[in-house]
């Protein structure tokens, strides 16, 4: 097989890269080490800044996100019992975010890649890179056992934390940042509609929840937990007595409970790799950084690494400059290292940190009072949270 980009992974900077690839008229063929609907059946983001929504746009995968995707124009913070309202739009000049699981961004973009005929190989195993540090990339793998080759002019990489992309880099030509946080979050989504019709970020004794959605009718709910909590010890009925005991008192009685669709522990880290272009190979999405949930920042940072690299692509290949691959690392981690700094501003604001202790928790609760109080200071957490621009 032979194509313009070999892209390894199909989550949503795959999938995205691919999209915006194909509308310009350049080949791609996507290597995906899952099945399709292994891809769909992971529940994860859930918040996109209004740039993820108009590079999606461009995708032309858009349609139904604008016909279903809950537009929010401002966040609640919880602490001391009381909730406090950010006023995102009003403080940034009108902008949203748009409550939309990452389920049904991927879901459009599967179909719009199948419908436009693009080629996607799922269940492919044992992908391995050779060749990306000079003119004539191949990746090799195996699908249903046969092994395969597919020559490519670049590879991107966009195949998540655990990928295979970032490990094929020689370790003297890579850099690593990481901070491990001593906690995870338990998450439970379930048919109920939500417990207040925008987003709740709560600092609590216990530690931190987070009341989300994904429509109306389906609320998203998380609470900190041992980084190595079992999900097994957490019943439904456990889940629920520990949320309503960290929400304020309205929050508290207006919470409907249900049956748990999922149950999940998500592990929190902050992580960057530098540089992300190694010759023809360019690394995006999670497999070249990590921020905590908290903050929403995951799926829209693989996001706006996407627009600078296809766009670095499109000029490539339709306009014969390399001006853009070139500043392709530069430019990303600029926003990145941005994302990265609010995403731990977030968290390490919001959830119980044990060896803080007392004067810690102090600190927090005068932040965030300073945060309701100030019009500078919500300002601030408002440019952030809809997404600093490109
Ligand atoms: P991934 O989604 O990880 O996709 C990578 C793909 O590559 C996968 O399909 C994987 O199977 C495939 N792959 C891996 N290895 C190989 C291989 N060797 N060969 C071939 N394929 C391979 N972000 C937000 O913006 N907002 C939120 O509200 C938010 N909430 C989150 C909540 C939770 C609980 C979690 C866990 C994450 C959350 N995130 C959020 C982060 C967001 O989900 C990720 O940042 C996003 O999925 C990154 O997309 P990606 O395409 O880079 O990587
Ligand atoms: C969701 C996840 C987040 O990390 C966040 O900050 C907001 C919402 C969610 O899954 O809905």
């Amino acid at each position: 097989m032979r194509t313009q980009v070999a892209i390894i992974g199909a989550g949503p900077a795959g999938l995205l890269l691919g999209q915006l690839l194909h509308r310009e008229g350049i080949d791609a063929v996507i290597l995906e080490r899952r099945s399709a609907d292994y891809v769909l059946g992971r529940i994860r983001a859930g918040v996109l800044e209004s740039g993820t929504v108009d590079l999606i746009a461009r995708a032309g995968c858009d349609q139904r996100l604008r016909q279903e995707g809950l537009p929010h124009d401002g966040v609640n913070l919880c602490f001391g019992g009381a909730r406090h309202r950010i006023d995102l739009a009003g403080l940034t000049g009108g902008k949203q975010v748009t409550v939309y699981g990452q389920t049904e961004v991927t879901r459009d973009l599967m179909e719009a890649r199948s419908a436009g005929g693009a080629r996607t190989v799922y269940e492919a195993a044992g992908v391995h890179l050779e060749g990306f540090g000079g003119s004539r990339p191949v990746v090799h793998f195996l699908k249903g056992g046969i092994a395969q080759t597919l020559e490519c002019d670049f590879i991107a990489g966009c195949d998540g934390f655990h990928g295979v992309c970032r490990q094929s880099v020689p370790e003297r030509a890579i850099e690593t940042f990481e901070r491990v946080y001593p906690f995870g979050w338990l998450g439970l989504l379930a048919d109920v509609p939500p417990v207040n019709e925008e987003l709740i970020y709560v600092n609590h004794e216990d530690g931190f929840a987070l009341c989300s959605m994904r429509s109306m009718t389906r609320s998203r709910y998380y609470l900190q937990c041992p980084a190595d909590e079992k999900v097994e010890h957490w019943s439904d009925q456990r889940f629920w007595e520990a949320l309503r005991a960290r929400l304020d008192p309205e929050a508290a009685a207006a919470l409907t409970t249900g049956p748990a669709l999922e149950k999940s522990v998500a592990r929190l880290r902050s992580f960057v790799a530098e540089p992300l272009r190694f010759g023809r190979l360019f690394l995006a999405g999670d497999a070249a950084h990590i921020v905590p949930p908290t903050g929403a920042k995951g799926l829209n940072l693989a996001a706006s690494d996407i627009r600078y690299l296809s766009e670095a692509l499109v000029e490539y290949f339709n306009g014969g400059s390399t001006a853009g691959l070139d500043a392709y690392s530069t430019k990303a981690l600029a926003r990145i290292w941005k994302a990265e700094r609010f995403s731990w501003w977030m968290t390490s604001m919001l959830h119980r940190f044990p060896e803080v202790g007392r004067f810690g928790h102090k600190i927090q609760l005068a932040e965030l009072e300073y945060l309701v109080s100030s019009e500078a200071a919500s300002a601030s957490l408002a440019e952030n949270y809809v997404g600093l621009p490109y």
